[in-house]
C-alpha cells in the first residue's frame, strides 16, 4: 500500500480476491455471536423472517451501490462523496461511517477477545467436565473481569493493526480465501452434532416457525440494524473495499455471492446453537454470551469436543479479525488519505483510540455496570446506536446518493464495466435505491419511535 493518498492505489489481485476480502469483512462475530442472540432475544422465527426481506430488499441494493461508488471515486469513504459530488455536502455521510466505525470496532473488539480467551480455555480443555450453570457462570466472571479481557482486547486490535500495515492484498485476501470454507464446514458439523441432541428439534422450531404476533418495533429495527451489520453496509466498509476493485470485476454478481455466503453461515449459525440453546436449557434471550456457553456445552459432549472446540474458537477469531480489519480499514483510508498523514501513523493512531474506547466498552459489562447512558451500559450503547441507527441512516443515504445525485448513466457505466456485462435488472435496481430501500428504512424508523403502528 502506498503511502500518499495521490500515489496509484493498491488493488486486490483478482476476482477471487474481491470476493474473499468482502466476504471477510460481512462473515464475522456478526453472523455466529450477533445473529444468535438477536435472533433469541426478538422471538426466533419472526426476527429471521423479517431480516430475510430486509437483507434481499434493502441489503442487497445497498451493497451494490457501495461497490458502485468505492470503484467510480476511488477513494476513502468521505473522500469518494467528495469526489462524485463536489461542493456539496454529501461526504457527511462519510463523516457518519468513519465515526461508527469507531463505535462498531470499540465494541467488536471486546467480543473479538473474547474468542481469544475461549481459544485458550478450549486448549487447556477447560470446558470439560463442566455443566451447562458452569459454563454460564465461567462466561459472566470473565466477561465481568476488569482486566482479563482488556488485555485479549488490546492484543487483538494489535494483531489488526498490524494486518493492515502490511497493505490491503497481501494482509486480506491470503487468509480469507483458505479459512473461510473451513469456517462453513465446521459450523456445519456443529449444526449436525446440535440436531442430534435430544431435545435439539424445538431449537429448529424456534428458530423457523414465523408467527405474525411477534414481529414489534424491537424486532423491525433489531433486524434491519443487523441486516447492515452482517452485510457490513452503511458506513463505506464496502465502498472503501470497492474502491481497491479492479475494472473487470462483475460488481453485481460479486455482491450476490457475498450476501448468499454471509446469509447462509448467519442461518447455519442459528442451526448449531438453537437445538443446544434448548436441549441444555438454556435462555434464547439471554444475550451477549449465547455462544460462548451453547458451544461448549456442545464440546463438552462431543466425541473430539477437545479438538472441535479449539478448531471452532480459532475459526471465530480469524472470521473476526477479518472483519475488524475492513473496520480499521475504513479508519486508516480515511485518515491517510484526507488528512495526508503516512499509512502507518494512522494505522497507529486508529488502534490506540480504538483500544481505549474498548476498554471502556469492556470495564461497562462488569465494574462500571452501574453507570447507565439512556439505560444502557456503554457497551450496549454503542452497539445500539452504531448498528441500529447511524448503519441504516447511513445505509438510506447512500442509496439516496446514488439514486438521485449521480447520473442514471454513471451507475450504468460502472455496473456494467463499460457496457460489457448485460444488465438486466437495472430498472428494478434504480426503483429500489430511489425509492423502496429509502422509505423501509424510514418507516421501521418511523415505527420505532412510535410515529407509524404496523400491528395493534
Ligand atoms: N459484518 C461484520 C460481521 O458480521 C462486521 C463488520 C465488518 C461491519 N465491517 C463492518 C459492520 C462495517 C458494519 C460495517 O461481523
Amino acid at each position: 500500500m502506498s503511502d500518499k493518498g495521490k500515489s496509484p492505489r493498491d488493488l486486490f489481485g483478482s476476482k477471487l480476491g474481491v470476493i474473499a476480502a468482502a466476504a471477510g469483512s460481512a462473515v464475522g462475530l456478526g453472523n455466529i455471536w450477533k445473529f444468535p442472540y438477536e435472533a433469541g432475544q426478538n422471538g426466533g422465527g419472526a426476527f429471521l423472517l423479517v431480516y430475510i426481506g430486509f437483507i434481499l430488499a434493502i441489503g442487497l441494493p445497498i451493497m451494490i451501490s457501495e461497490f458502485v461508488i468505492g470503484r467510480k471515486s476511488r477513494a476513502n469513504a468521505a473522500g469518494a462523496f467528495k469526489k462524485l459530488a463536489p461542493g456539496k455536502p454529501w461526504f457527511v455521510v462519510g463523516w457518519m461511517g468513519v465515526g461508527a466505525a469507531f463505535m462498531i470496532l470499540a465494541f467488536y473488539g471486546v467480543v473479538a477477545g473474547w474468542t481469544l480467551e475461549y481459544i485458550k480455555e478450549a486448549v487447556t480443555n477447560s470446558f470439560d467436565g463442566k455443566s451447562t450453570l458452569q459454563l454460564t457462570e465461567n462466561f459472566t466472571t470473565f466477561m465481568t473481569d476488569p482486566v482479563r479481557p482488556i488485555i485479549w482486547q488490546v492484543i487483538f486490535m494489535l494483531l489488526t493493526g498490524g494486518i493492515i500495515l502490511g497493505g490491503v492484498k497481501n494482509g486480506i485476501e491470503k487468509y480469507t480465501k483458505i479459512l473461510m470454507p473451513l469456517l462453513l464446514i465446521i459450523i456445519i458439523v456443529m449444526g449436525i452434532k446440535s440436531l442430534s441432541l435430544p431435545g435439539g428439534g424445538d431449537g429448529l422450531k424456534f428458530l423457523f416457525s414465523f408467527q405474525f404476533e411477534k414481529i414489534n418495533s424491537s424486532v423491525l429495527i433489531e433486524a434491519l440494524g443487523q441486516a447492515f451489520f452482517s452485510l457490513s453496509l452503511g458506513m463505506g466498509a464496502i465502498i472503501t473495499y470497492g474502491s481497491y476493485v479492479d475494472g473487470r470485476s462483475n460488481l453485481t454478481r460479486t455482491a450476490l455471492q457475498v450476501t448468499f455466503v454471509d446469509t447462509l453461515i448467519a442461518v447455519l449459525a442459528g442451526v448449531a446453537i438453537f437445538p443446544a440453546v434448548f436441549a441444555f436449557g438454556i435462555e434464547p434471550s439471554f444475550g451477549e454470551g449465547l455462544v460462548f456457553v451453547a458451544l461448549p456445552s456442545i464440546f463438552e459432549q462431543m466425541s473430539g469436543g477437545y479438538f472441535w472446540g479449539i478448531l471452532f474458537f480459532v475459526l471465530l477469531a480469524v472470521a473476526a479479525l477479518t472483519s475488524t480489519i475492513s473496520l480499521l480499514e475504513v479508519i486508516v483510508a480515511y485518515l491517510s488519505e484526507e488528512f495526508k498523514i503516512k499509512r502507518k501513523t494512522a494505522t497507529i493512531t486508529g488502534t490506540v483510540i480504538v483500544s481505549f474506547l474498548g476498554a471502556l466498552c469492556s470495564l461497562s459489562l462488569g465494574a462500571g455496570s452501574d453507570i447507565l447512558i439512556f439505560g444502557q451500559n456503554f457497551f450496549g450503547l454503542l452497539n445500539f446506536t452504531a448498528s441500529n441507527v447511524l448503519l441504516p441512516l447511513g445505509g438510506m443515504l447512500i442509496a439516496l446518493f446514488l439514486g438521485w445525485q449521480i447520473k442514471r448513466n454513471d451507475t450504468y457505466e460502472e455496473l456494467s464495466n463499460g457496457g460489457t456485462i448485460k444488465l438486466r435488472l437495472f430498472r428494478v435496481f434504480l426503483v429500489i435505491i430511489k425509492f423502496i430501500a429509502p422509505i423501509a428504512i424510514a418507516m421501521v424508523f418511523l415505527h420505532e419511535i412510535g410515529l407509524l403502528k404496523l400491528n395493534a
